[in-house]
């Protein structure tokens, strides 16, 4: 069976194209994600309006692209039929900085051997979110295939199962359940259990800003371009390690860190940087590096506190760790190392670093499973943009 996937929820473009095997193994034909942070940068996050022009602008060239790198590509002449050419203007009336450019690629080549479409339908910035959904269900009239809507959240958990080097037949790592989900991005922090694939219970999640967004935001104070969370990483290696213990004027609070529930608040965390920023007489890069620092521990002490209390409360046999934060290199090195010291049993599943940031092909994975489910196909035509859709 394969699978094309788009993802256009915020600030990347991306089209993957991925053939599963009746055996459960799988190889990705092509995977593209096209970032657009460099336009983002100078307003200091995304910008709407400029995301959804972009996506409009570089998702039929993405395709082409995709379809060529997976051999699907097989040029043709007339294989759009006049009404199914009408229908998909009408489909795509709302978006016609892309109608000509894809009717006429989708006319000149034959139909590609692919089964499902599937695209990410929320939470995201919904203008953006349209142009994939819209493109999505225009493959699918074209191709007679049915377009299938994927939550964002589930595509970041889908990414830790993607094993490395997954071009080749690879199978998706094996793991038990009760599972929990840890998921860290720049729009959502949030603890899931999961009983099995599509039986999500969200246990906790963050009262005020996500956790990415507090990378982003110290970052901004901090005179660092967006996206915050790399910058921050990087800045937080160059501090002496012996100038913070020594140091207890750059503490910061571990904001709701002993409460009883397994929710997060790190809107103060932000603003306690922000009065730590004002109070130095001199912002000197040492100081900037033990802010950042100090910032991250904070932060990576809150969400291991709260995850480690559900993994015992709710008996978990794996950890799950998605979304861009993911990526953080002291996250990934704290948890690896508390499980392997007191949770041996407990299996930890991190992405690889190409699908810690948002992509396409966590969305591939994640439409599969649904699929695999079959109960769970929702009827293809009438999905829309949900902005804040929750797991
Ligand atoms: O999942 P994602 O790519 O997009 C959303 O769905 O939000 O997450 C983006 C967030 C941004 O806030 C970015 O600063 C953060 O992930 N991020 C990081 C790192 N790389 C990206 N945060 C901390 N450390 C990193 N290395
Ligand atoms: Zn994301």
């Amino acid at each position: 069976m394969k699978i094309l996937s788009i993802e256009t929820s915020a600030d990347e473009t991306s089209i993957s194209i991925v053939d599963f095997a009746d055996s459960g193994s799988l190889s990705v034909l092509a995977h593209i994600i096209n970032t657009q942070i460099e336009m983002h940068k100078e307003y200091g996050g995304i910008y709407p309006a400029i995301a959804k022009r972009e996506h409009a602008r570089n998702v039929t060239p993405l395709l082409e692209e995709a379809l060529k790198k997976a051999a699907l590509w097989s040029p043709g002449t007339e294989n759009l039929p006049k009404e199914k050419s009408q229908e998909l203007r009408a489909l795509l009336e709302r978006e016609p900085e892309m109608t000509n450019e894809l009717l006429s690629l989708l006319d000149s080549i034959e139909r590609p051997d692919i089964d499902y479409v599937a695209v990410t339908n929320g939470p995201g910035l919904e203008p953006a979110l349209w142009i994939g959904i819209n493109f999505a269900k225009a493959l699918g009239v074209a191709w007679d295939i049915p377009a299938l809507p994927v939550n964002h959240m589930e595509g970041h958990i889908a990414s830790a199962l993607i094993p490395e080097g997954a071009e080749e037949q690879a199978s998706l790592h094996p793991f038990e359940f009760p599972a929990l989900a840890l998921l860290v991005s720049g729009g959502h922090t949030e603890l899931v259990v999961i009983n099995e694939i599509g039986d999500y219970k969200k246990i906790g999640q963050t009262r005020d800003d996500a956790v990415g967004e507090a990378f982003d935001k110290t970052a901004r104070l901090l005179g660092l371009p967006y996206p915050g969370g790399p910058e921050i990483s990087k800045l937080a290696e160059r501090s002496r390690t012996s100038l913070e213990r020594s140091s207890t004027s750059l503490s910061l609070p571990r904001p709701m860190i002993d409460t009883d529930d397994y929710d997060f608040s790190f809107s103060g965390l932000k603003t306690a940087v922000r009065t730590l920023v004002e109070k130095q007489p001199k912002l000197t890069k040492q100081i900037k590096a033990n802010i950042a620092k100090e910032f991250q521990n904070a932060a990576i002490d809150v969400l291991v506190s709260k995850t480690r209390k559900a993994t015992e409360v709710f008996g978990i046999k794996t950890l799950i760790i998605g979304g861009g934060v993911s990526a953080n290199k002291q996250l990934r090195e704290t948890f690896s190392e508390l499980l392997a010291r007191e949770y041996p049993d407990i299996k930890l599943l991190l992405p690889n670093s190409n699908v810690t940031g948002d992509n396409a092909l966590m969305i591939a994975i994640a439409g599969y499973l649904k699929i695999k489910s079959s109960d769970r196909i929702e009827s293809t035509a009438t999905f829309g943009a949900e902005g804040n859709l929750s797991l």
